[in-house]
């Protein structure tokens, strides 16, 4: 039997239906569809009320016909939906801009680290260089080439750490001194930074420290050009305005030998607990090299003079940060390490 007119107006109302709702993009769109064609007033609510109208037989075609459609269109809606929801779920959220930033954690120079840095910086600015040397060293070169003699208490067991009779960790950074002299002729002007060891231990001694080793040599390099380049490095390390003195003292490889101090940091000169009511802090040891140094390593002490200075870095880092246990440098707590 051929199709109705009306059987051919719901296939057609299901078509552009089915149509319509492949194209929703939102729940919203899927609502409105289902109520413009299956709400009381849709289209195909329409039709399926109209039934009564027509002729028994046709009644009955129409009717499935119109059922089929409305079960398929809400099927159809249904599908839609959960597609929608699925999309949803898979894809990103939406970037929401008012969340706090993510912090990542940056990472700093330990002080020490930084404080060898300046002194390197503000002697390289004077026209030093940097060397650097072993700290497993000869006795040779720690002590006997260095003028100090086999009875020196210095040597004592007390003070270093001996591998055997020859070989030992370096007590101080004098040792480059040979080692630079020994393969190069003058000018010489280097600096050598790094780790020493002492049998030592208490707020202000470590079994391991810094120090910088300064060599000048030259012809006619005299005892005011040693004065002129700490002044600078101090003035430049602590300040212009911070006093400092020479004090005479005694090192076996260095003649006249002498300290120096600068004016205490936290009393500024008045006395205290840290300076020891003194108003000054030691913070290097220099003078002129000794003939006997040159003569080790071959340079004619008629030709040429030099000086030499030597400071801690611990000691310093301690002075221009107001620290008082040189052992937080090596705890390693984050809670200090995190205020440089
Ligand atoms: N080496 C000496 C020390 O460790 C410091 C120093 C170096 C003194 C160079 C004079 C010259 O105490």
């Amino acid at each position: 039997m051929p199709m109705t007119f009306k059987e051919r107006e719901v296939q057609e109302l299901e078509e552009v239906a089915l149509r319509e709702i492949q194209t929703g993009k939102s729940a919203e769109d899927l609502d409105r569809l289902r109520v413009k064609y299956l709400g009381r007033k849709g289209a195909l609510t329409q039709i399926l009320r109209s039934l009564s109208r027509l002729a028994p037989e046709d009644r009955r075609r129409v009717g499935n016909e119109a059922n089929r459609a409305k079960e398929s269109l809400e099927s159809a809606l249904n599908a839609a939906l959960t597609a929608l929801k699925e999309a949803r779920r898979a894809a990103p959220p939406a970037l929401d801009v008012t969340l706090p930033g993510r912090r990542f954690p940056l990472g700093r120079l330990h002080p020490l680290t930084r404080i060898n840095q300046e002194v390197c910086d503000i002697f390289l600015h004077l026209g030093f260089e940097t060397v650097e040397g072993p700290e497993v060293e000869l006795d040779y070169y720690n002590f006997e080439a260095l003028n100090i003699p086999a009875d020196h208490p210095a040597r004592d067991m007390q003070d270093t750490f001996y591998f055997n009779d020859k070989v030992l960790l370096r007590t101080h950074t004098s040792p480059m001194q040979i080692r630079v002299m020994e393969m190069r002729q003058p000018p010489v002007r280097i600096i050598a930074p790094g780790r020493v060891y002492r049998r030592d231990s208490d707020l202000t001694h470590t079994p391991m420290f810094h120090q910088v080793e300064g060599l000048l040599v030259d012809k006619g390099v005299t005892f005011a050009d040693l004065k002129g380049v700490l002044t600078a490095f101090v003035h430049e390390m602590f300040g212009p305005e911070v006093g400092l003195r020479f004090r005479p003292s005694y090192f076996p490889f260095t003649e006249p030998s002498a300290e120096v101090d600068i004016a205490c940091v936290i009393c500024r000169g008045e006395g205290c607990r840290v300076c020891k009511i003194t108003g000054w802090l030691e913070i290097l040891g220099a003078g002129m090299v000794h003939p006997a140094v040159f003569e080790a390593v071959g340079y004619d002490p008629e030709t040429y003079t030099g000086f030499a200075f030597g400071l801690g870095i611990e000691r310093i880092a301690m002075l221009k940060y107001g620290i008082d246990d040189i052992r937080l440098f090596f705890d390693n707590d984050l809670r200090f390490l995190r205020q440089f």
